[in-house]
């Protein structure tokens, strides 16, 4: 089947179409701050990479989740949860010929509609919408009269990650697990006031960040799920107590007046995207943190001011005002509170009393996602990008091994997993530097290519000991402000690195270089080989063959993003004519098949936000094809791509420049005069059958 030619959007007017309300509540406006990383960066210099090693097949009888290793044994489910099973097949004609398995859909064109549009021949249903019940007793969601304690038991506001994991035993029943990123009052109360909110609001705004665990159920014959009251539905907000664990536990440098152990915090915050383990817990990360702690400008002490700014925590108030509240976000009052955000956070779906963990072993920065790999050996590597302009890509490989089953001793171990091993960041270099000269005009090459080195920051042993391996940093120090360890070795200054995930299929790691267009400004770092282009408006996707549990790695551009017509684009050489325009690559996923899907944020072509296949081996690798787009102003998030259902979080449908709540820019998905309401929302082939197939 050949694609045909698409409608493209030839904009170039140097503007993501994220409004700038997202950005204000979104990342506190971190694109119109100073970018946060002012370090030297040091030339490190020919990077030798060893042999890859290769690996062989994890025999783990795990938990009836996700295997995540290349070959990495999956366990048998019916399998929707985009476990990415490796028993899918699929053969890249070559020179054209059918589309390779998982990607035989019409791409959808680009569009501005206010609905979720899906190719010919497919369905899509909301699974569930800010404000439905989670917990038994929850109130009916009621816009005009929304309250603390109902909002509690409700799912909460701005969903991002997504994860899928079926329950064992209970035939198309899984749990799905969501983030809840951030709150946007103007669009959740009308009438809101930004300089006088009120104490409901605060409230309510508390209970609707965090995640929800909800049992979903299946509908034969299609890829429709519903929620149901299951044992383990759950809401964790920003006022649930988490356990801190590594190296950080117990450091002064946690310490507050309501936690005076460093232990225990009270919340998660800005929970953006994350993943599910092999042994059935979820990752979350906490994103854009700073933006909730205000009076960082009355600090005094230069060290304190300086590890603040190193982590775009400036100004007074705080846009949402919360310090008005509760001291905890005052750093006037609580200096160390902010110390407490910004980790990878485990939750245990499968235990609604569990206390959800805060590992400080894997650092803190502003953690999109964290992603896991599990070699032949049971060793557990993490990855996770650093998403501000400019910051590092990072990955922890664990000390103990991964312990298979799915029984409670396996669980209690793997559940100290990420707390012990060595945590590393990324240094790149390019294999023809003199050639980039910040058009993305590629290298002789052909590409954008090179070798990557992980340097290795901080090191927690079994025994609880931590030992930093940066100079004149202690280990508590490399563990709560890890960018400035990284700043110390030189780590490579990227594009902003949203999801970080491997390929189930073939241990390929992708990262989401989503924008950056600060690049090449005056004062600023100009392009590099693997960020090729300066004022980088539409992004770039790495492809990584990481040694995994090593420190060696070789490293190419898969996708250059934007325009397909335009010059500075690559398609992995595919023929630019046949792709859909892709603009902000932000979460990743694969589909049984081993194709990349990626979703975007913030599309710079002026269409809405989409989900998109991408073809990576063969004769059709960088073939690109748009599968859904999302309503207008919302945000592609959480994409699962499973054997005969796709499913994506909508995220800020209608928040656009000048919309509220007074004045709705979408009615997604109640339509008529409804209010927009963040959704979850599953996609599939009408009459059931395969995606893509
Ligand atoms: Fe929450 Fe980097 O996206
Ligand atoms: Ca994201
Ligand atoms: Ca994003």
């Amino acid at each position: 089947m050949k694609l045909k030619p698409l409608a493209l959007f030839v904009t170039h007017d140097g503007k993501s179409s994220r409004a700038s309300i997202t950005c204000q509540y979104k990342c506190g406006n971190a694109c119109s701050h100073e970018v946060p990383n002012t370090s030297g960066g040091e030339y490190f210099g020919d990077i030798v990479r060893s042999a890859m090693s290769r690996r062989g097949l994890l025999k783990s009888g795990a938990v009836a989740v996700l295997a995540v290793g290349a070959g990495g044994a999956l366990v048998a489910c019916s399998d929707d949860s985009g476990s990415g099973s490796a028993g899918g097949s699929t053969t890249a004609a070559a020179g054209g010929g059918e589309a390779p398995a998982g990607t035989a859909f019409t791409a959808v064109a680009p569009n501005t509609e206010d609905a979720v549009v899906v190719p010919e021949g497919y369905e899509q249903a909301v699974v569930i919408r800010w404000g439905d019940p989670v917990l038994p007793g929850a109130p009916a969601f009621d816009f005009a009269n929304q309250t603390p304690q109902a909002q509690e038991m409700q799912f909460g506001f701005n969903n991002d990650f997504a994860g899928l994991l079926p329950v064992e035993g209970q035939p198309n029943t899984y749990l799905l697990v969501v983030n809840h990123e951030y709150t946007t009052e103007p669009f959740m109360f009308t009438g809101y006031d930004p300089a006088n909110p009120t104490v409901e609001q605060f409230q309510t705004a508390i209970a609707a960040h965090g995640l929800s665990v909800v049992q979903v159920k299946g509908e034969a014959g299609t890829g429709r799920l519903t929620p149901e009251f299951g044992p383990n539905n759950r809401r964790i907000t920003a006022n649930t107590q988490f356990l801190v664990t590594g190296p950080a536990a117990g450091s002064n440098l946690l310490k507050t007046t309501a936690d005076p152990t460093g232990t225990r915090v009270t919340g998660t915050l800005n929970n953006c995207s994350g993943g599910v383990t092999p042994w059935g817990t979820v990752l979350s990360g906490e994103e854009n943190f700073n933006q909730y702690f205000a009076n960082a400008d009355q600090v005094t002490d230069p060290t304190v001011a300086a590890r603040l700014k190193r982590y775009g925590i400036e100004g007074g108030a705080s846009e949402r005002k919360w310090e008005r509240f509760d001291p905890r976000f005052d750093l006037v009052q609580e200096p160390n509170e902010a110390n407490r955000f910004g980790y990878v956070v485990e939750v245990n779906p499968w235990d609604p009393a569990s206390t959800p963990i805060k590992h400080t072993a894997m650092g803190r920065f502003k953690h999109e996602a964290a992603t896991i790999y599990v070699t032949d050996d049971g060793t557990v590597v993490a990855y996770s990008g650093d998403d501000e302009r400019f910051d590092y890509m990072y990955k922890f490989v664990s000390a103990r091994k991964m312990m298979p089953g799915n029984g409670q001793s396996s669980m209690r171990h793997n559940l100290t997993i990420l707390d012990a091993g060595t945590l590393y960041v990324a240094k790149l270099t390019g294999d023809e530097p003199d050639q980039i000269d910040g058009s993305g005009k590629l290298p002789s090459a052909g590409r954008f290519a090179g070798k990557g080195q992980w340097i290795p920051l901080l090191r927690t042993g079994e025994d609880g000991k931590a030992e930093s391996l940066v100079d004149g940093m202690s280990a508590e120090e490399v563990a709560v402000f890890t960018r400035l360890a990284g700043d110390k070795v030189g780590a490579t200054k990227m594009d902003r690195p949203e999801d970080f995930e491997p390929n189930p299929k073939t241990g390929k790691v992708y990262v989401a270089l989503t924008n950056n267009t600060k690049r090449g400004e005056e004062g600023k770092p100009a392009a590099d080989e693997p960020n090729p282009r300066n004022n980088n408006k539409n992004g770039q996707v790495l492809e990584i063959e990481d040694e995994h549990a090593g420190t060696g790695f070789t490293w190419n551009l898969l996708l250059v993003c934007g325009d397909p017509a335009a010059a500075d684009t690559y398609f992995g050489g595919f023929d630019k004519t046949q792709v859909s325009p892709i603009s902000c690559p932000d979460n990743l996923a694969f589909d049984p098949h081993g194709n990349l899907w990626i979703s975007t944020d913030g599309n710079a072509l002026k269409s809405n936000d989409g989900l998109f296949s991408v073809v990576l081996d063969g004769d059709r690798r960088g073939e690109t094809k748009q599968f859904l787009t999302v309503p207008k102003g919302g945000e592609t998030c959480g994409p699962i791509i499973g054997e005969s259902r796709v499913m994506v979080c909508v995220q800020h449908p209608g928040e656009l420049d000048g919309a509220s709540a007074d004045k709705p820019a979408s009615h997604w998905p109640d339509g008529g005069t409804s209010q927009p309401r963040p959704s979850v929302v599953a996609a599939w082939k009408s009459g059931g059958g395969r995606v893509g197939v």
